[in-house]
């Protein structure tokens, strides 16, 4: 338990909120997408960065759900600006849906924080035909940032201020396949391993995030691109292998 109260050189530890991390920040004019915002760490994400003043787009599938959050984040800070966005990861229709009707709207857009995941479903395709934790952890969100791209940089030009991309991936990565990414086996049924593919599709997120780190470094603009492992948290992840069983509701 000691471990859990340590403070790292930044001053916080993992029992640290993410308002006491954000305490004094004042994100007023900064605009967010959250996707996975429904439940788990992306509703208090999106609680924690509206508190903070930035406008945050629920980027959610489940829209209802995503209406219920702003509600309730509304009584709690009712100066919070949130919009909610229908975004169905493991579907590049729906990508491309999402980000085209964001482009439409002009907004600007300084964060994108890729957070919906998956853990360790029964082997399935998305409708793409691409496994489906591969689909939505990686691909979505690989597609969506290169979508979003040109918006961020034209924000973090005319703003002069930092654009983030954070890719919420996870300890799990050390899971994956022993080859890391099986690129020519992604749809074997046969040697599916749920908890192999969600490494896999985890070592995808960092090596996503380390890449593009590169490229806008390299190209000079003035955006970061980071990868993270959040903790341990009890959130709904595990929904798919009867530990938590889905029911947590953290709203
Ligand atoms: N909790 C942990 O201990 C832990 C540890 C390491 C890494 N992580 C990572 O943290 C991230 C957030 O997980 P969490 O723990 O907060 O899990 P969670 O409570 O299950 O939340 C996951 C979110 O992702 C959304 N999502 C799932 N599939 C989607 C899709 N196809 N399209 C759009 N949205 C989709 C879910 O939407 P619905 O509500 O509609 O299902 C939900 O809002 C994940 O990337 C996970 O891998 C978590």
């Amino acid at each position: 338990m000691w471990i859990f109260g340590w403070k790292g050189p930044s001053g916080f530890s993992a029992r640290s909120t993410a308002e006491e991390v954000t305490e004094g920040i004042d994100a007023t004019g900064l605009t967010a997408i959250v996707t996975g915002a429904t439940s788990g760490i992306g509703v208090d994400t999106t609680r924690v960065l509206a508190l903070r003043g930035a406008h945050v787009v629920m980027a959610v599938r489940n829209v209802e759900a995503g209406k219920k959050l702003k509600e309730s984040i509304l009584n709690e800070i009712p100066s919070a600006k949130i919009d909610v966005m229908q975004l169905e990861l493991s579907s590049m229709a729906s990508v491309r849906k999402f980000a085209s009707e964001y482009i439409a709207s002009c907004l600007p857009l300084n964060i994108l924080i890729n957070n919906a995941g998956i853990m360790a479903p029964p082997f399935s395709l998305s409708p793409d035909g691409i496994e489906l934790q591969f689909a939505t952890n990686h691909v979505g969100h690989f597609l969506l940032t290169h979508l979003l791209l040109d918006t961020m940089k034209k924000t973090a030009r005319e703003s002069n201020r930092e654009g983030r991309i954070v890719l919420v991936s996870s300890d799990g990565h050390k899971f994956a396949y022993n080859e890391g990414i099986r690129l020519d086996k992604i749809n074997n049924e046969a040697e599916y391993n749920c908890y192999r593919a969600y490494g896999q599709s985890k070592v995808a997120n960092i090596l996503h995030a380390k890449e593009l780190a590169r490229r806008l470094k390299e190209e000079g603009v003035n955006i970061t691109a980071n990868s993270l492992h959040p903790g341990e948290i009890a959130t709904n992840l595990a929904r798919n292998n009867g530990l938590l069983n889905g029911n947590i509701d953290v709203t």
